[in-house]
């Protein structure tokens, strides 16, 4: 295996620590036509073919499978990839026995050649190294004509709120030293990069952008906001700083309940293997 980057073992060392930072933030928050971010990749699964093979690459605690295991659908066959051992125990407490779970680098798959009618991935692949790579995978083992649907960050913070806070975390961060800790494929940020990425091998490449909303008090915003990888990394003092500057810049957009009103820029790119 070749070695794994700063990022990649950033991480490992994080979800170690942290399993369901990412179900806990956005299981609970709509979308306009869905239910959650979730639930915008389970509308790419089929509810009519059987059998059916779904693979959540970077399953994380297993929430997304967990949807698509509750449909009780004959013939739905569901597995999920992470490589981070406490996600896997977690996704293992919350899902049923029948759903495969595998420690596995999306780089380098076990899942059989051309095995896999759907592959989703929720949050993931636009944090992973060798995008390339991964690709490969992937292309390998979805089967001809099978659906691809990733969904990725866009926007971090929507709105003034999201205005706010990189007032406040940018100054710090440089105050703090904050190496840079270059993560994922530049390509993954626009849709040319994604174009790119998958014209060779795929086809009805199509985006969607959706925003799911929040409207968190200041405090639950900040418990959920130091557990996104660039605040994590901030050394105690800094988060400190950080939690009093931030918090208190957004004063003013507080409405008459104490809540600021944010949410998420997100994105959903989907695509059919030749
Ligand atoms: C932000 S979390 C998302 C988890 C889950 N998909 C969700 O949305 O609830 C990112 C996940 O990607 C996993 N991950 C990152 N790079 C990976 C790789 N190269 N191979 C397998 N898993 C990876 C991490 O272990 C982590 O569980």
């Amino acid at each position: 295996m070749p070695l794994r980057s700063p990022a990649e073992r950033y991480l490992e060392d994080f979800h170690q620590r942290q399993p369901g930072t990412t179900s806990a933030a956005f299981a609970e928050l709509a979308a306009v036509k869905y239910s959650s971010s979730y639930a915008a990749l389970t509308a790419h699964v089929p509810t009519a073919q059987s059998p059916l093979s779904v693979l959540d690459l970077a399953c994380g605690d297993g929430y997304l499978l967990k949807l698509l295991a509750d449909r009780q659908q004959p013939g739905l066959q569901l597995t999920g990839v992470d490589m981070s051992q406490a996600e896997l125990d977690a996704a293992r407490l919350r899902l049923p026995v029948n759903v495969t779970l595998l420690k596995e680098r999306a780089q380098a798959l076990s899942v059989a050649t051309a095995s896999v009618d759907v592959l989703l991935s929720h949050m993931a692949i636009m944090l992973m190294d060798d995008l390339e790579q991964v690709l490969q995978e992937v292309q390998r083992v979805l089967r001809s004509g099978g659906t691809l649907a990733v969904l990725i960050g866009r926007s971090f913070l929507l709105g003034p709120v999201g205005d706010a806070f990189l007032e406040a975390f940018r100054p710090i961060a440089k105050e703090d030293r904050l190496p840079n800790l270059q993560m994922g494929d530049p390509r993954t940020r626009n849709e040319d990069g994604w174009r790119t990425l998958l014209d060779d091998h795929f086809s009805d490449l199509s985006f969607e952008d959706i925003d799911v909303h929040w409207q968190p008090q200041p405090e639950a915003l900040w418990t959920s906001l130091k557990e996104t990888y660039d605040i994590d990394r901030l050394t105690v003092p800094a988060k400190a700083r950080l939690k009093e500057r931030f918090l208190a810049s957004i004063a003013h957009l507080q409405q008459s309940d104490g809540s600021v009103s944010t949410g998420w820029g997100l994105r959903v790119i989907s695509a059919r293997r030749r």
